[in-house]
């Protein structure tokens, strides 16, 4: 494995060490979707795009039966794999696939998790924040496919920010869920930090705003957004 450095974040449901090297690391959003996990114990936990893990490691230190954590970056799951076995979270269960198709077919779950990329652009761009034509591709597609493997009762926990065609993504939540915003707080970027991110990124997020798909503000010299936490609840009857 690639060098590697290792960080402890501590959060109101554990505290865990991260395996990061310079590509694969959390952020403050992991952070922000963090403190807001809960986890039953003995519950089945699937945690979607998981990266380094963290979100991972932490519902097996808060108890999970079993945690199922997907990407389709090998080498995120590497330092998953090394994390998980130097604390002893031996029940995390990393795939490599994309959202929750690799889960083998029996599996269940009680509360499904993720931070995925959400960044609209014109083109494929770095896998860690491109989000397709309007940002909303992977939400809207782990949405449906979480409907089909939660409980009746069961729970989706989103982080999901205004750039992302919030009302595509909220359209699809309300499919099969129940949900609400449980927490919510405004991003600060420079303009051009962020149109450094890909060619055409800020051009497609200033024409998506314009339409009214996307939700963003300019301010000096910086674009602001609003991020949040989305709790839903898989509905029992369809
Ligand atoms: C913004 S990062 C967040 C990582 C992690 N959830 C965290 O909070 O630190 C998004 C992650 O989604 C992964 N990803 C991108 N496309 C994916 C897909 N189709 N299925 C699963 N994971 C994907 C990326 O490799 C990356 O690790």
């Amino acid at each position: 494995m690639p060098p590697f450095a290792t960080r402890q974040l501590r959060f109101p449901c554990g505290t865990v060490t991260e395996y990061h090297d310079a590509a694969h690391a959390s952020d403050q959003a992991t952070r922000f979707l963090a403190r807001h996990l809960r986890v039953a114990p003995g519950s089945v936990v699937v945690e979607a795009g998981c990266g380094t893990g963290v979100l991972a490691l932490l519902a097996a230190r808060g108890g999970a039966g079993a945690v199922h954590a997907t990407d389709v970056d090998p080498g995120a799951l590497d330092l998953l794999r090394a994390a998980a076995a130097a604390q002893g979270l031996d029940r995390i269960v990393p795939h490599l696939g994309s959202l929750l198709e690799p889960l083998p077919a029996g599996v269940q779950a009680d509360l499904v998790v993720a931070l995925l990329p959400q960044k609209p652009s014109p083109g494929a761009f770095d896998v860690r924040y491109a989000g397709g034509a309007d940002g909303a591709d992977l939400l809207c597609a782990l949405i449906e496919q979480a409907a089909g493997r939660l409980r009746p009762g069961g729970r989706l926990l989103l982080y999901h920010h205004s750039l992302a065609a919030p009302v595509r993504v909220e359209r699809a939540l309300g499919r099969a869920f129940l949900w609400r915003t449980l927490a919510e707080r405004f991003r600060l970027c420079r303009r051009d930090r962020y149109a450094a991110l890909a060619p055409g990124i800020l051009a497609t997020l200033q024409r998506l705003v314009a339409e009214g798909v996307a939700q963003a503000w300019e301010q000096g010299p910086h674009l602001v957004w609003r991020a949040r936490v989305i709790e839903a609840c898989r509905r029992s009857v369809p």
